[in-house]
């Protein structure tokens, strides 16, 4: 797949840890932990070309001109549950981003999503809002989120995930051409039951011990 809106982030650090994830026997503890280190990973990479500007500093040395983050405001935007988990990491590098939910689960029988929160911040027509939620299988449930951040004002978001399935990929490329997509991996197929193959299982089960 050569898709020019996906990037793949396929650093040796995160193709391992992606490996430790998808096996069965991984604890929701290693596998909490291990999503949080890939997504700073990813974070480095989806933040790798937004703007600094030069600031007057004092080293112990002499004064100098030193890059900062200039003010671009940020928004980091979770797709509940299974997005808190890149959250958390993203936050640790960023802390001053502001943060939003979109509350989706799938409905098991259609795989359509269904809301049950949405907490955006203000202005988001100024901001470079970067969605997060790990899995990327039918596309329905970030479709519907970037839907609602659309409403909301937004016109510049970028959406991370861990895995994606190449139908996935295809469809939010169709329904949004202007999001750029930042993945550690691009799967083979989905199954019947929208579950991505050889995939990692539910995300937010492993995520959080529930089944
Ligand atoms: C998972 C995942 C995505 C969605 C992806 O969430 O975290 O949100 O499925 O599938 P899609 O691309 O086919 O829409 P799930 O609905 O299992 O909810 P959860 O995070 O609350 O477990
Ligand atoms: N959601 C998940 O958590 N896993 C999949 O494989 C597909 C959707």
């Amino acid at each position: 797949m050569n898709e020019p809106n996906v990037t793949v982030v396929d650093h040796p650090l995160v193709q391992h840890k992606l490996t430790l994830m998808r096996e069965e026997d991984t604890s929701s503890a290693q596998f909490r932990t291990l999503l949080k280190e890939i997504s700073l990973l990813l974070t480095y990479e989806v933040l790798r070309d937004i703007p600094v500007e030069m600031r007057p500093i004092r080293t112990p040395m002499e004064e100098m001109q030193a890059p900062v983050l200039a003010g671009k405001k940020l928004a980091f935007i979770s797709v509940l549950r299974a997005g808190n988990g890149l959250l958390d990491g993203m936050l640790d590098l960023v802390p001053s981003a502001r943060v939003g939910y979109i509350g989706l689960y799938r409905d098991h029988e259609t795989l359509l999503p269904v809301e049950y929160y949405f907490k955006v911040p203000k202005d988001m027509e100024d901001r470079l809002v970067i969605a997060v939620d790990p899995m990327l299988a039918t596309a329905n449930s970030i479709t519907a989120a970037i839907d609602r951040l659309k409403e909301a004002g937004a016109t510049n978001i970028r959406f991370v995930c861990l895995l994606a399935a190449p139908e996935g990929i295809k469809a939010l490329s169709e329904a949004h051409p202007d999001v750029q997509i930042f993945t550690a991996a691009i799967d083979s197929h989905l199954n019947e039951n929208g579950y991505i193959i050889p995939g990692l299982g539910d995300a937010g089960d492993r995520m959080f011990g529930t089944k």
